[in-house]
């Protein structure tokens, strides 16, 4: 038996290598998702069975691989819900909040089409808020598929939403109101000073097209325009540097309308275009 303080004290201790500033934090969260599966409560004073501190230990043991927090819990939140996470998908930034934020500011849109739709955290914070929404989410992993599909149960979307295995834009015959997109966007030079919590662990494919980072833009500008109805929103999440980059292709390949958003720390972070026939 030990205390709850005394294995706070301990386990962030450990971790304090692996998560810095953050140690205390995710012991915290890890002892409290241990002790939430057993239906107990964290309380200082309490004494902690020697079962239970194993399998917390076996958390903490994850977290000094680099696991993800969110990947040990199964979850994150994002926007106004939660969301399964797996080592399949890329975990929801608070960045890519962003990109809802935005879209939201746009008006309203009846057809969604989501490329590179991961977990389904954008198409399925959209659809929760455009209530009269329908939406597609498209990916070429179909274990990402499959959390999406999850996610959507969850949060009882399913009726609204369809997830299908795709490359891109290829083969997809509706049009559009609005497709949005967070794609793979890190060169492959960037991809080798990522921190282990992201190289390992997330998927590469989630990551970067490889290159110089803009081979997915280059793939979703030239496929989303025959996809779009006249006057629809393309509307994607960028790098913090490639503001410039992708405005440029933006205009090459014809978009109208053509706006850069800031995120919360003042980098670019979304650039949305109009479709105008
Ligand atoms: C940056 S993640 C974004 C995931 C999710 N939309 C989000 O914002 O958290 C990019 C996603 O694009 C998917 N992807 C990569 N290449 C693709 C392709 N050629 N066609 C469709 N999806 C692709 C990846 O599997 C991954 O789920």
């Amino acid at each position: 038996m030990a205390s709850v303080a005394l294995i706070l004290k301990e386990s962030s201790q450990l971790l304090e290598k692996v998560s810095g500033q953050n140690a205390k934090r995710e012991a915290k969260i890890l002892l409290e998702f241990t002790l939430n599966l057993k239906g107990k409560i964290l309380q200082l004073d309490h004494e902690i069975s020697d079962d239970i501190y194993n399998y917390f230990k076996t958390l903490i043991n994850k977290r000094l691989e680099f696991q993800p927090i969110s990947q040990i819990i199964g979850e994150r939140y994002f926007w106004k819900n939660k969301f399964i996470v797996s080592p399949n998908v890329l975990d929801p930034r608070p960045d890519t909040e962003t990109l809802i934020e935005h879209t939201l500011s746009q008006g309203k849109f009846y057809n969604i089409l989501d490329l590179g739709t991961g977990s389904g955290c954008i198409i399925l914070s959209l659809l929760d808020e455009y209530k009269d929404a329908i939406g597609v989410g498209i990916d070429k992993s179909e274990d990402a598929l499959n959390v999406a599909k999850q996610n959507a149960n969850l949060l009882s979307l399913s009726q609204r939403v369809s997830f299908n295995l795709g490359n891109w834009c290829e083969g997809i015959k509706e049009k559009f109101d609005l497709i949005i997109s967070n794609p793979p966007y890190i060169s492959e030079n960037d991809m080798k000073i990522l921190s282990k919590s992201v190289l390992n662990w997330e998927p590469r494919i989630a990551l970067t097209p490889e290159g110089d980072g803009l081979g997915a833009y280059r793939h979703i500008l030239d496929g989303a325009k025959n996809l779009l109805i006249p006057n629809g929103k393309l509307i994607l999440e960028i790098g913090y540097d490639q503001g410039k980059k992708v405005t440029h292709l933006l205009k090459n390949h014809g978009y109208k309308d053509i706006k850069l958003v800031k995120d919360i720390n003042n980098k670019d972070r979304v650039l949305s275009a109009s479709w105008i026939e």
